[in-house]
């Protein structure tokens, strides 16, 4: 594998291997899987995804300070450079993209952009976590610019975020050029999505960590036509008898995320649930029907 930290050679690099110079079988094409490090098998499948479909990969950790709304959560983001470069090799990523600050935000990190996300910023995350799409585009903006990939692959934990970055794609104008796949949560055998911030969660807080799994299994096994308010806060109810402090337990609508509270039985919907425990503060999702 090799590691690139400036703009500039990665994008040398690529430039080469587009045009065949380091090419050596059948695929083509440059395959991106942006993270923000401390990897875990969730992130490990994307790549695994990428590798059998692109001739090079590229994979990118920045853990990106203009996306935190919360100082805290920035501080106690974890970082573990070296095991996350140990399994990138083991997994036979191409190449580490390992940009600084000044790599992303070559104007300051001060600099404003304009993103019309429309409604999609100010509901469920958005409107829990001010500004942090904001940040999310402002990075990966410039990563797209950068690495220019014909796939991008990001995970279904980050339902919204899938959403708000396609919808980037098309403000870029590069919906024909970049192709996007969203691949499926990965989940640990007692049902908890796979997740950086799992890193965190000592003990108990592990243990009780299960219930946004609980409560969206409970979401889909307990599904009717007609009103879904009780079932909503039901599934609240799960979550605090575990003393979580929620933000929000939601049913919306799949392909525009516009929450809801009566289903017709027809429409594809999917229960989305972020809370906190301890300070840690966890999502995750469920497509229910
Ligand atoms: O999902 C993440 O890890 C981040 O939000 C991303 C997409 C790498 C942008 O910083």
């Amino acid at each position: 594998m090799i590691i690139f930290k400036t703009a500039r050679d990665l994008q040398q690099y690529l430039d080469k291997t587009r045009g065949g110079e380091t090419m050596t079988d059948q695929r083509t094409g440059a395959g991106f899987v942006p993270t923000m490090g401390a990897l875990h098998d969730g992130h490990l499948s994307l790549l695994k995804s990428s590798g059998s479909e692109n001739a090079v990969t590229v994979c990118s950790i920045f853990v990106n300070p203009a996306q935190f709304n919360d100082p805290k959560d920035f501080e106690k983001y974890p970082s573990t450079l070296e095991q996350d470069i140990y399994k990138l090799e083991t997994i036979g990523c191409d190449v580490l993209f390992l940009p600084s600050v000044k790599e992303i935000y070559p104007n300051g990190i001060g600099e404003r952009k304009d993103y019309d996300l429309g409604y999609l910023d100010t509901i469920l995350e958005g409107k829990f976590r001010p500004g942090h799409f904001y940040g999310v585009c402002m990075a990966v903006e410039r990563l797209l610019a950068i690495v220019l990939p014909d796939i991008l692959y990001l995970g279904q934990k980050d339902f919204q975020q899938c959403m708000i970055i396609k919808r980037l794609i098309q403000l870029m104008g590069l919906e024909k050029r970049i192709q996007t796949k969203i691949c499926p949560i990965l989940r640990e055998k007692d049902g908890l999505a796979m997740s950086s911030r799992n890193m965190r969660l000592k003990g108990e807080q592990r243990a009780k960590a299960t219930s946004l799994y609980e409560a969206l299994v409970f979401l889909k096994e307990n599904l009717n036509k007609g009103s879904i308010l009780d079932l909503k806060n039901e599934a609240v109810k799960i979550l605090e008898q575990k003393k979580f402090k929620t933000d929000y337990v939601e049913i919306a609508d799949v392909k525009t995320l516009w929450p809801i509270n009566e289903w017709d039985s027809r429409t594809n919907i999917v229960g989305l649930v972020a809370a906190y425990i301890d300070g840690v503060r966890l999502i995750d999702n469920m497509v229910l029907n």
